[in-house]
């Protein structure tokens, strides 16, 4: 059997991590039955958002980098589609597998389809509801036409069957990402937070900040356009973070590049760098992430992926979003999460809230470490 994976941007590598080790193991039992092939589409770039995920998560190097890089959604997708056709003419998969819900599943899966190439999507079902998300049209064009939908919980189960996919198209398998968190944690354990600090700030400013901390901190991630494109929005989590936050607990702000950029856009990006209690690091890989994670008081992020690793590290996490396709990381389903917008009273409220908090971890059903095993096995036994 032929497989071609498909990753492209940073929350993708850690969720085809443990596939293709899955694979491997497979490979060792059956005398290499299995001739995969790992396309990067090149939407993430930098070493920091890419190269040093494949090194820590000990991701083979992509067979095939398609160099797609940064643009509008129309030319990533675009240039996608046109070298991924390319890569499928050449090597006649019989498979190819999605993760996630990026530009580049939306390409390929497509471009799968259209050359009559079986498609497996690897965390489907997820819904926001929020059509203004591009994540959100990905995984609904990705689920529509992919063979066999692996969900990662039974409220994305039920999405599924709710917009009438048939039952033997989907497999409930669990969440792959925390495969690779089980693969993780003991070795992020061993990492020393200060040496975090020091390799990922600029200009020394990590001593300033150590100096004004005792144990307990908080951290902070952004990313979606929503919370940084626009200037009032940005501004007023700044100010609260400045004004408020950091007056509580010293912040350490892990940075996109697409958040520093637009901090510098609007002229917020030196007062920020003037706090002692506020420490801006660039976009940490794996493992230092997740000892930040382990060691945070609290989590205030856009990101589902940290959303999902809060619940079962137990951080009360602030989602600084109006909804979530993960809804099963929220409190009322017993997960770590709290959904507050950018809505700055709302923050303010639950911030507080979240300070008084006890560490709580929680483990949705099969959120077990052995999900890329069953991915496997699922495509395996599909008819
Ligand atoms: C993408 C994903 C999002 C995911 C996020 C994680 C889509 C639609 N969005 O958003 O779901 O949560 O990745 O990071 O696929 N840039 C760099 N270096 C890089 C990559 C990007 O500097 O290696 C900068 C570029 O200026 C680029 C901007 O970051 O324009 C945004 O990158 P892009 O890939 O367009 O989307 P993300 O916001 O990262």
């Amino acid at each position: 059997m032929k497989i071609i994976s498909v990753v492209g941007a940073r929350p993708n590598f850690m969720k085809i991590a443990p596939f293709i080790r899955a694979v491997n193991a497979h490979n060792e039992l059956t005398g290499n039955s299995i001739n995969h092939c790992l396309v990067h589409t090149g939407q993430h770039y930098d070493n920091c958002m890419s190269r040093a995920f494949f090194r820590q998560l000990e991701i083979p190097e992509a067979d095939i980098n398609l160099g797609v890089g940064s643009g509008t959604h129309a030319e990533q997708v675009g240039h996608t589609m046109i070298e991924f056709e390319k890569i499928l003419w050449q090597k006649k998969p019989d498979w190819v597998v999605v993760v996630g819900d990026v530009n580049a599943i939306l390409a390929c899966s497509i471009t799968a389809k259209k050359e009559q190439i079986l498609c497996c999507h690897i965390e489907a079902g997820l819904r926001s509801g929020d059509m203004s998300m591009p994540e959100e049209i990905n995984r609904i064009v990705t689920d529509r036409i992919s063979d066999l939908l692996l969900a990662p919980d039974m409220i994305s189960y039920n999405n599924l069957i709710r917009e009438g996919t048939p039952e033997n198209k989907i497999r409930f398998t669990g969440n792959i990402m925390i495969d690779t968190l089980e693969d993780n944690r003991s070795k992020a354990a061993k990492l020393n937070i200060e040496d975090i600090f020091k390799d990922n700030s600029r200009n020394g400013s990590w001593k300033r900040f150590v100096n004004s901390f005792a144990s307990d901190f908080a951290v902070i991630t952004l990313h979606r356009p929503s919370n940084v494109d626009n200037r009032t929005v940005l501004q007023s989590i700044v100010r609260f973070v400045i004004d408020e936050v950091i007056e509580e607990i010293p912040v350490v702000w892990t940075i996109h590049p697409r958040t520093r950029k637009m901090m510098a856009n609007f002229g917020l990006l030196d007062e920020i760098l003037s706090q002692n209690k506020l420490l801006l690091l660039e976009p940490l890989c794996y493992l230092e992430m997740l000892r930040l994670n382990m060691l945070s008081k609290v989590v205030l992020t856009d990101s589902g992926g940290l959303q999902e690793e809060c619940t079962v590290l137990g951080t009360p996490c602030l989602t600084l979003r109006h909804n979530t396709e993960r809804p099963v990381t929220l409190t009322e389903y017993g997960g770590a999460s709290v959904l507050v917008g950018n809505n700055i009273e709302l923050i303010r409220k639950e911030f507080h809230s979240a300070l008084k908090k006890q560490r709580n971890p929680t483990r949705p059903e099969l959120w077990d470490g052995h999900t890329a095993e069953r991915c496997l096995k699922a495509i395996i036994e599909y008819k």
